[in-house]
């Protein structure tokens, strides 16, 4: 079993006053976060190091917040990996990263399956290698039966291109006869969306101080919740992880209505 995050020494400190999930309402927890795992580059930066290595720290806290977001019950956690213009960084960045994913599905295969954990990825899957692609078609094929946190990484992805794949699937079946007009609504996009089988995201969490969505699931957000920290995403901790679920919680979430008593 994951070893539950009262286990680490921030945890113990946090719950010297309150235990980290009695902060937490578990019956109001959001059901999709998604995370833009900002600062990696500035984090390597302060430490004198080269930008990869921010990387590298990075995944371990993917591994730690995953953690934390499955052991509460979190339905689904989407992460921003690597943005379609992300493809604008220096060639071996992008070479690092990509090597880095196919290492991380390598490493943390069978420890995902085994906590049972749903893993999907979201973007435009043949812009990556064969082999990558073959790593994310058996990732995805091992976990498709688990029914523990659903755990989108996005990967070449951005949500225009995404809405415009979307646009192309729809208008394909509308000349094709299959579907009426008239009948393309909401619940139609819905469906040809990456994250189709997700719920609703209801909090999008940004690290390293920039407010700004950066194409990241443009449709999906439309009543997200924000949540945004200076913290650069290697040193983003579960304690803060718990920080942002409460302020969540606190939230009067009215979707363009209103909450009358
Ligand atoms: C943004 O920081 C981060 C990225 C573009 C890459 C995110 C990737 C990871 C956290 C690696 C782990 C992912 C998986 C799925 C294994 P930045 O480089 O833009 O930082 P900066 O804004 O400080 O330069």
């Amino acid at each position: 079993m994951w070893k539950k995050i009262f286990g680490n020494k921030g945890a113990e400190k946090a719950s010297a006053q309150v235990p980290l999930f009695d902060r937490i309402d578990k019956e109001r927890l959001p059901r999709h976060v998604a995370i833009i795992m900002d600062g990696n580059g500035r984090w390597a930066k302060g430490q004198g190091l080269m930008r990869t290595a921010g990387h590298t720290a990075g995944v371990k806290t993917l591994k730690r917040i995953l953690k934390t977001a499955s052991d509460m019950g979190i339905e689904a956690l989407t992460v921003y990996a690597f943005s379609t213009e992300n493809w604008k960084r220096p060639h071996a960045e992008v070479d690092f990263l990509m090597k880095l994913f196919a290492e991380y599905l390598d490493k943390e295969l069978m420890e995902m399956n085994e906590e049972n954990v749903r893993i999907h990825f979201l973007g435009r899957m043949e812009g990556l290698s064969e082999s990558l692609q073959a790593q994310v078609r058996n990732a995805e094929e091992l976990m498709r039966d688990n029914t523990g946190i659903r755990f989108n990484i996005a990967a070449n992805y951005g949500g225009q291109d995404e809405l415009v794949r979307v646009m192309q699937a729809i208008a394909r079946e509308a000349v094709d006869g299959a579907i009426p007009v008239e009948r393309i609504d909401e619940a139609v996009v819905e469906r040809h969306l990456d994250t189709c089988g997700s719920p609703p995201v209801d909090l999008v969490i940004r690290t390293s101080g920039d407010m700004r969505l950066s194409n990241f699931l443009l449709w999906q957000a439309a009543y997200a919740e924000f949540w945004f920290t200076e913290t650069n995403w290697p040193d983003f901790t579960p304690e803060e992880f718990v920080e942002a679920l409460v302020d969540f919680q606190n939230r009067d979430r009215r979707f363009g209505g209103l909450n009358i008593e």
